[in-house]
């Protein structure tokens, strides 16, 4: 038997570490929830794409590796790429020889159509840092605000934002992304 005072000392000690150990545990299953860092992406031999037995898989930078210093997302492959792309954690190349220029344009259309959903505010800024104009007008949407039929039947089929929305950019189940602004009270009284 310990004596009382090492016995007392001890079991603090220990009530220390199992809160600690609590708050840990908590907050980890926090971050997977968010889809958090850790270990997220499959290894290469996991991923389902990759061919395991391959012995040139090694050479391969693995995806966690890569992704995990950048800004964190709860959802898509788990990056954030607006913010990357703002905090300068990457810097895409522009085109083949690296000498495009982005033209980066600061105009947002506001979309109303979106019955008791908030209002869409499409920004062209964050749009522009990644993709050019020809990217989106004409072929998928007629530079023209309220132009275009977009509904979200057609963005879930795929169509317009859903063109690249769950494909390269985030995933359409991110709704309030997207229905970003509060639509004016006053619109609901009329
Ligand atoms: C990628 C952007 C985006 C995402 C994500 C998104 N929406 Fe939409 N949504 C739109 C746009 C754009 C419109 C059309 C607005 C307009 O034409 O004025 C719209 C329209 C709507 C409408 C109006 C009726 C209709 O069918 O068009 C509803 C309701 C709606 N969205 C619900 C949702 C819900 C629920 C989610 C999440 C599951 C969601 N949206 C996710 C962009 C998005
Ligand atoms: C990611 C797709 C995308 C890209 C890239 C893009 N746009 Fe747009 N643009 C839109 C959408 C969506 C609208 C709104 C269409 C609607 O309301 O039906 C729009 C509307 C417009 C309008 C009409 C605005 C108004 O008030 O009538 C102009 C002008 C325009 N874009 C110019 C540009 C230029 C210039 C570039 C390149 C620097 C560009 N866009 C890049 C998607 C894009
Ligand atoms: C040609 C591809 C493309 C189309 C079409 C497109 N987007 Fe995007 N969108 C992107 C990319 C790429 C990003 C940046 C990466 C990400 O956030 O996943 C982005 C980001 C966004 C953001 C995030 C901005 C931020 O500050 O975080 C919003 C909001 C958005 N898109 C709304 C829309 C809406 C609404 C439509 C349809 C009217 C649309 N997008 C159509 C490619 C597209």
């Amino acid at each position: 038997m310990l004596p009382r005072a090492k016995r007392v000392l001890f079991l603090a000690v220990a009530a220390v570490f199992m809160a600690a150990a609590i708050v840990v545990m908590t907050l980890d299953g926090a971050m997977a929830q968010d889809g958090g860092p850790v270990g997220f992406h499959p290894a290469l031999g996991d991923d389902g794409i990759h061919d395991p037995a391959n012995p040139g898989l090694q050479f391969l930078q693995q995806p966690d590796a890569a992704l995990r210093e950048l800004p964190q997302d709860r959802v898509g492959n788990y990056v954030n790429w607006v913010e990357a792309l703002e905090g300068g954690y990457v810097d895409p190349r522009k085109g083949v020889k690296g000498e495009t220029l982005m033209n980066v344009i600061n105009m947002d259309v506001l979309k109303t159509k979106t019955s008791s959903m908030p209002q869409v505010k499409f920004p062209h800024k964050q749009h522009t840092a990644w993709l050019g104009c020809n990217n989106c007008h004409p072929a998928i949407f007629l530079p023209q605000k309220d132009g275009n039929p977009i509904t979200m039947y057609a963005i879930l089929k795929g169509e317009f934002c859903g063109v690249c929305h769950g494909k390269v950019a985030f995933p359409v189940t991110d709704c309030f992304r997207c229905h970003n602004t509060p639509t004016d009270s006053r619109r609901l009284t009329k």
